[in-house]
């Protein structure tokens, strides 16, 4: 799934070129070297930064957390992910001693040992839940772990007996909620936003989060209520690209939110090992790579309610988290009261390791400053002098060492100017700030529309006279539309991809359905499309035009008084002869693959009432077999139409 992601969103880079100028929304998002808009200041006090407390050498104003996600706890693969979970719940839970942490999703696998199919297990749901009984984690932190794609697979309703959810995860919590952490020293929201669908269908085709306009008014009332908190955290489990949401969307939902906290995508198998962005409205969108391959987690500290952040990963120590100044990269001026990195008196550290920490060695610019001093905790404090850095950027270095002779080195870009922040990277700012249904929705009626009218368009143009060689495609085009066997029968097929169900069957198990091009039927629930549009345009692009052009081939060949055997044997020709054949050959058999996917995923019966799978290629390999053996077709040039010979 996420190598297809993966391959796709290359795809969708030289597709969103094409579409941007179509979509003006896109326009600020994907602007690298925007500057940092501030829409969320009027709702909060803007002398805020210039106002005490400042950050200084004492433990105090200062609370850390933690968020961990996609743990996929497997009853098949990987034995060491559970063991490991345990000993992080235990062990590293136990150093870092977070006030709370977020468990943002995909607590358990849910898929069949082939990984192709999906179903909640109760084993493991029962692990899960046994690891945060035996390392009493709940005790020592507030555990709170929301649902994930995987852990929605499959599930007719939040009552239904396979929610295992509700019975074995630390929150039981369906749907979004507001969480105020309290302290003496401010409060701090922390806002889950649930996007997980009900119904939840079997894998693939809850890859995308719903939130509809019910749930978006809830979220919209814990906005207004988080207004109160001194800072808010969102979280959720999708990134905010793969949320389809009512306009004005999911992002200007958390425009007062410093941060949205997710996982899903897993570093996209590698090719992203950091996804952070920042959205047009100034929140930071920071996935997080997942505990299932890479056992990532991520610590995270609001000192003097600016926020920090640092992704790590599991047995590797010391930890070190460097809060004042923090990375200038993630600086978020319209809500965080930056002036006091300014005044501040102290540089802080927060520094984590199983063995006693030695030594914090600062250097800024290259110079050494000194060593930090223990401020109490895991708090490392060094005096320094702000005013000497108040212009430009500048860099930050920091090395922790332990007894067990480990040591970690932090280096990071800081800067007192408030618009200074560099900007991300483009990809990254792709993944994470389009809309990636948009995107698929737009390119599948584009391509649909082209196929379509190509078809159309050359059934009623007349036959042209010439021998070029675009002549001469122009011709296959107009054997294929001009013979009613290979026109209707592509136009129907056409047609039922764009608007046909593809396939009837238990999209989840005791529960039929249908799926669409626009979108998933279940038990009388609508489920709007997302995946499907991208799924769509691939079916187009691997299947639909590449049999419409060998047709086009074949047939054009079949004209000039070829037969199968023949074409074959022409000196000259061989090797790119095979070659189309080859290449057909492969894509009928990606079609067959699709069909056993569909066949492992949701059943028999979606098997068998699949127009757009299963039937496509019955149709195409009599097509195939028609267009070498049936009657040669004769074009009469300047006519209107093409007859058997
Ligand atoms: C949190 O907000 C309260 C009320 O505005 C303020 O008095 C307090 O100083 C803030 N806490 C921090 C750490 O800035
Ligand atoms: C935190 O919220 C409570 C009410 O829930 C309020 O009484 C308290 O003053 C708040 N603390 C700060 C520092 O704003
Ligand atoms: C929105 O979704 C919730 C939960 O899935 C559901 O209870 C509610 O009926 C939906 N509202 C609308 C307007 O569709």
């Amino acid at each position: 799934m996420l190598k297809l992601f993966g391959a796709l969103v290359i795809l969708g880079l030289a597709l969103a070129c094409i579409t941007s100028w179509v979509l003006d929304s896109y326009d600020t998002a994907w602007h690298p070297k925007r500057s940092v808009q501030h829409p969320a200041a009027g709702d909060r006090d803007e002398s805020k930064g210039s106002s005490p407390p400042f950050p200084s050498g004492e433990l105090n104003n200062i609370f850390w957390f933690v968020q961990v996600s996609d743990i996929h706890i497997s009853r098949f693969h990987d034995p060491r992910r559970i063991p490991d979970f345990e000993k992080f719940c235990t062990d590293t839970i136990e150093v870092i001693k977070p006030a709370l942490v977020l468990a943002t999703g995909d607590l358990t696998d849910a898929k069949t040992e082939s990984k192709v199919g999906s179903l909640q297990h109760e084993v493991e749901w029962q692990a899960y839940h046994n690891i945060l009984k035996r390392s009493r984690v709940m005790e020592r932190t507030r555990w709170i772990d929301i649902r994930g794609n995987h852990d929605a697979f499959n599930i007719i309703s939040l009552d239904s007996v396979n929610n295992y959810y509700r019975k074995y995860s630390a929150n039981q919590k369906v749907g979004s909620f507001h969480y105020v952490h309290k302290t003496p020293f401010g409060n701090y929201s922390f806002v889950c936003a649930d996007a997980t669908l009900t119904p939840g269908p079997k894998r693939p085709y809850n890859f995308f989060g719903i939130l509809n306009q019910t749930q978006m008014d809830l979220l919209d009332t814990f906005r207004v209520e988080s207004l109160k908190s001194n800072q808010s955290i969102w979280f959720g489990h999708y990134t905010t690209s793969t949320v389809v949401s009512p306009s004005p969307g999911v992002r200007d939902m958390m425009r007062s939110a410093v941060a949205y906290l997710c996982g899903h995508l897993h570093t996209l198998g590698g090719l992203m090992p950091v996804l952070h962005s920042r959205h047009p409205q100034g929140t930071l969108e920071l996935e997080l790579g997942d505990w299932m391959d890479n056992r990532r987690y991520r610590v995270l500290a609001f000192d003097h309610d600016l926020l920090s952040f640092s992704d790590l990963r599991f047995e590797q120590w010391p930890a070190v988290l460097i809060t004042n100044p923090k990375d200038a990269q993630y600086l978020h001026p319209g809500v965080e009261p930056l002036s006091r990195i300014r005044r501040s008196t102290h540089i802080r550290i927060l520094a984590f390791s199983e063995a006693p920490i030695t030594a914090v060695h600062v250097s800024i610019d290259g110079e050494p400053l000194g060593k930090g001093h223990s401020a109490g905790g895991p708090l490392y404090v060094l005096l320094w002098d702000p005013s000497l850095y108040l212009t430009g950027l500048h860099t930050i270095r920091v090395k922790v060492e332990d007894s067990a002779g480990r040591s970690t080195v932090r280096e990071q870009h800081f800067t007192l100017e408030d618009d200074l922040t560099p900007s991300f990277g483009f990809v990254q700012s792709f993944i994470l700030l389009t809309d990636h249904y948009i995107l698929g929705r737009v390119a599948f009626i584009f391509m649909m529309l082209l196929n379509v009218g190509v078809l159309l368009a050359f059934r009623f143009l007349r036959v042209p006279s010439g021998r070029g060689l675009t002549s001469q495609a122009c011709m296959s085009l107009h054997l294929v539309s001009k013979m009613d066997t290979f026109y209707y029968s592509l136009l129907l097929f056409n047609l039922c991809t764009a608007l046909g169900p593809w396939f009837i069957g238990e999209l989840i198990d005791g529960h039929s359905g249908a799926c669409f091009a626009f979108g998933v039927f279940i038990d009388g629930h609508f489920l709007e499309g997302s995946l499907t549009y991208v799924v769509g345009v691939v079916q187009l692009l691997f299947f639909n035009m590449p049999l419409t052009s060998y047709l086009c081939w074949s047939l054009h060949h079949r004209c000039r008084g070829n037969t199968f055997r023949s074409h074959f044997l022409r000196p000259g020709c061989r090797w790119r002869t095979l070659a189309v054949h080859l290449f057909m050959l492969l894509l009928l058999t990606w079609q067959a693959h699709s069909c056993y996917f569909l066949l492992e995923t949701y059943g028999h019966m979606a098997f068998f009432l699949s127009p757009v799978r299963t039937w496509a290629l019955g149709l195409s390999l009599l097509l195939v077999y028609r267009a070498w053996t049936g009657p040669a077709p004769l074009i009469r040039e300047n006519s209107k139409s093409v007859s058997p010979s």
